[in-house]
């Protein structure tokens, strides 16, 4: 039986860094040792004031102030770390392609070939090798062929351990998970494998929610997860543009078709489009799978759920544009929200980043106003669309931490992330400091629209006419 005392994470991201801190607080038998290339990642992660670690998750801090130190440690020791423990995750960003074949669609899988050749050069002894971060189908087989290549006559097991937390509730869904799902081989030594990181889980989550597969079921399901959701939204979405032709309204639907207990009620919110680091980079996944296996019927299925996202995004901009008089040429647009969703600091594939390029091109003013989000955060989003020169988007868009100052002079409001303070704001002052026709262009559905437009705005939601 193996029985495991050392682990080491490979990516101190989203992904790495809370799902460590919980492994951590849960075992508190097992050193879980996290490691980063970024050296300014895990000095955060090691400050002080746990305030300031780099992940902004509710509940985070809190449990990385009770580990840290005892059996969790953040480092940039890479080789030591992954040479002691007997069990080695990879959770590294798998970003989509930027250039040569699979451009703009396959997983970038650089830095997880570059992790697998780490752990073959330094290991001196076995290793279970845990495939955390969300990779295409049979990234195993590539992990595996180049560990075994090694020569150092160590020997590897390799199992897919999907992740299927979402920011904002990370430690709650890492708390109480609706499953674990590990595959593995069906050898011996797979199944041992398998059994040592159930060991691991069943310290806190019950045994009947921990799912053992085939490697390859356990990747492909996190790819279908994550297509399945987005997949609900941008069905609601698509929705949300035929209620506004019509009396229907998208609130009212959702809630008509989610208490169809088939159907159920999560993940039916219109909303200006969805983002985060997975559902996109899942289903091009999923695509470039499909495309490559012959298979173009289902690649295009699934291509009509980024298809329907990217328009809902530019529809929500062309009505900042057409409500505008046809022109947002040098007017003052707030943004309230950057980050893909509440209670995250995360901005990656953010719907804002999108609606400010379109109207950035359109020459509008740009103030951004997140609780969350750093200034650099915004600009270096913007820069690395490269739709424009970087000073550019630096002249076009301000970035203010008090959201009356992102408001006051304003033509418009856009909320872009659900944030609930934004409910609570004195929406009469913000009324008396904008120009008038004063519009809100409400991305999530959030604000009370009756409240508004007594007070005077003229407020356009998703999915109502
Ligand atoms: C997702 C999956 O939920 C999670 O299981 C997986 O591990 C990673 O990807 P995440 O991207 O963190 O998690 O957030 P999620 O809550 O799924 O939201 C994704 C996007 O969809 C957000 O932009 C959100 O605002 C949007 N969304 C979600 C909607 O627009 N409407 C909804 O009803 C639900
Ligand atoms: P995720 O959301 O998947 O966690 P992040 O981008 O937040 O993605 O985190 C991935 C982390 O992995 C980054 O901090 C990056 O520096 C780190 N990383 C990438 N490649 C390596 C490597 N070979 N060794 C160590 N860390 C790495």
């Amino acid at each position: 039986m193996t029985k495991i005392t050392k682990i080491c994470c490979i990516g101190a991201g989203y992904v790495g860094g809370p799902t460590m801190t919980v492994i951590a607080k849960k075992c508190p038998h097992i050193k879980v040792t996290v490691v980063d290339l970024n050296e300014e990642r895990i000095a955060a992660w090691n400050d002080p004031d746990t305030n300031n670690i780099p992940v902004f998750e509710p509940g985070l801090s809190e449990v990385v102030a009770e580990a840290r130190g005892r059996n969790l440690f953040f480092s940039t020791a890479v080789d030591e770390a992954i040479d002691e423990a007997d069990m080695v995750f990879i959770s590294v960003n798998t970003p989509t392609k930027t250039y040569g074949a699979g451009i703009g669609q396959a997983a970038d899988l650089k830095w997880i070939e570059l992790c697998a050749r780490q752990i073959a050069r330094v290991s001196k002894t076995d290793k279970i090798v845990v495939e955390k971060s969300t990779l295409p189908v049979r990234t195993a087989s590539a992990i595996k062929d180049i560990l075994t290549h090694t020569g150092s006559g160590c020997k590897f097991q390799i199992l897919s351990n999907p992740e299927f937390l979402a920011e904002g509730t990370a430690i709650e869904d890492l708390n109480a998970p609706d499953r674990v799902l590990i595959g593995g081989d069906s050898t011996e030594e797979g199944k041992e494998a398998m059994q040592a990181l159930v060991d691991i889980y069943a310290n806190w989550v019950p045994r009947e929610r921990i799912l053992t597969t085939n490697i390859w079921s356990s990747e492909l399901s996190k790819l279908t997860a994550n297509a399945f959701l987005a997949q609900r939204v941008s069905s609601i979405n698509s929705l949300s543009e035929l209620c506004e032709k019509t009396e229907a309204d998208i609130s009212e639907v959702s809630r008509a078709i989610g208490t169809d207990s088939r159907i159920g009620p999560k993940f039916l919110k219109a909303s200006v489009g969805f983002g985060g680091s997975c559902f996109q980079k899942d289903i091009l996944n999923l695509v470039y799978i499909a495309r490559s296996y012959g298979l173009q019927e289902v690649a295009d299925y699934w291509e009509q759920v980024i298809i329907i996202n990217d328009h809902q995004k530019k529809r929500f901009a062309n009505e900042i544009i057409r409500t505008s008089y046809n022109t947002v040429n040098g007017k003052k647009i707030a943004f309230l929200g950057w980050a893909f969703k509440k209670d995250t600091n995360d901005t990656r594939e953010s719907a804002a980043i999108y609606v400010a390029d379109h109207l950035l091109f359109e020459q509008a003013k740009i103030t951004v106003y997140d609780p969350k989000v750093q200034e650099s955060q915004v600009y270096g989003d913007l820069d690395y669309l490269r739709s424009r020169d970087p000073q550019e988007n630096r002249f076009g868009v301000k970035v203010t931490s008090d959201p009356y100052e992102a408001c006051k002079d304003a033509h418009a409001i856009a909320i872009l992330t659900e944030w609930d303070e934004f409910k609570t704001y004195d929406w009469q002052r913000i009324y008396d400091n904008m120009l008038k026709p004063a519009n809100v262009f409400d991305g999530r559905n959030l604000l009370d629209v009756e409240k508004l437009k007594a007070i005077g705005f003229q407020v356009k939601s998703i999915g109502t006419a």
